[in-house]
């Protein structure tokens, strides 16, 4: 535990609060033709730090197996280890609305599989709502989420999970045969009743398309300026990704730079003996120090006498 939480963490009453946000949010700002805006959060104080800057919805994506646990790709990761970053980004977050993306094999073998999965999101990590992947296919399962009153985010395109079946990561949508399969996923999950789609790794044509297409929002990432909001990896945002980023990725920040000064920094400090200095030491008081050193001149004057 760090001295700051001892004795400098502020209360989160002390934050200002801004309204919080719900799906009822996201759906007036896309009548309104307001940018809605999302990130990925997977911890405590990122999530803090995303939820003050004023961002509308915080995904735990399924992303955290390959930018937090070192994974390949996103298919490894469990429902026990969405469930614990959730709970962490919960912790943190007091407006945004705060999504679960739902892991690989959470909802795949059967709808009750999937609808007992949701459930634990909202009843076990505090989610808000859950994020899937799939279009038409997924239509039963987004109905028996949504009867099981968890609102369902929608996401099709370029499906991470689906990447074996893909063939890789490719944008998709890019014939005739691939924006009808787009178009008719969009609007068999907007008749479902999702509250919005991710579209992700989709020609900027297709979806400014979709968007016009479907009621519920559009948040894009990978599919241009004409979605109705747009989700970027924290990650990707501040570099601290260990790869070269996707062409849609602007990253804002370089954490990776910020991180190493201040470690290398650190390890100089201490070699050099440079840290801790005095003023960062804790102190004995007054007359305790003055009788300790009075008590270690006696040893010294006893072991000089022998
Ligand atoms: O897991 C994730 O981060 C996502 C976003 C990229 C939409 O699914």
């Amino acid at each position: 535990m760090s001295i700051t939480s001892l004795n400098g963490g502020q209360p989160h009453g002390a934050q200002p609060i801004r309204p919080k946000v719900t799906t009822t949010t996201i759906h007036d700002k896309k009548l309104r033709h307001e940018p809605i805006t999302c990130l990925t959060a997977y911890d405590y104080a990122t999530a803090r730090l995303v939820d003050q800057a004023g961002i509308d919805m915080i995904l735990v994506g399924d992303s955290l197996a390959q930018v937090v646990l070192g994974y390949d790709n996103t298919l490894p990761v469990t429902m026990e280890e969405m469930l614990h970053h959730t709970r962490a980004v919960r912790r943190a977050v007091r407006s945004a609305m705060v999504i679960a993306d739902m892991p690989f094999g959470a909802y795949h073998e059967d709808e009750k599989d999937g609808v007992h999965n949701a459930l634990r999101f909202v009843k076990e990590a505090g989610a808000e709502a859950v994020k899937l992947e799939g279009g038409a296919q997924r239509v039963g399962l987004v109905k028996r989420v949504l009867d099981a009153e968890v609102p369902v985010m929608g996401h099709i395109g370029l499906t991470p999970q689906s990447l074996h079946k893909m063939g890789g990561y490719k944008v998709q949508g890019k014939d005739f045969s691939g924006i009808e399969r787009l178009v008719k996923d969009a609007v068999a999950l907007d008749k479902a009743g999702v509250f919005s789609i991710v579209l992700e790794g989709v020609p900027r044509e297709v979806a400014a398309m979709i968007t016009r297409e479907v009621s519920a929002p559009t948040i894009g990432i990978g599919a241009g300026p004409e979605c109705d909001g747009q989700v970027l990896v924290f990650h990707d945002l501040v570099n601290l990704t260990f790869h070269e980023p996707a062409k849609f990725v602007r990253r804002y920040g370089d954490a990776a730079a910020l991180f190493t000064n201040a470690v290398e920094q650190f390890k100089a400090d201490v070699e050099t003996r440079m840290y801790p200095s005095d003023a960062e030491s804790y102190h004995l008081p007054k007359d305790t120090k003055v009788e300790l050193e009075a008590i270690l001149r006696r040893k010294e004057m006893k072991a000089y006498s022998r």
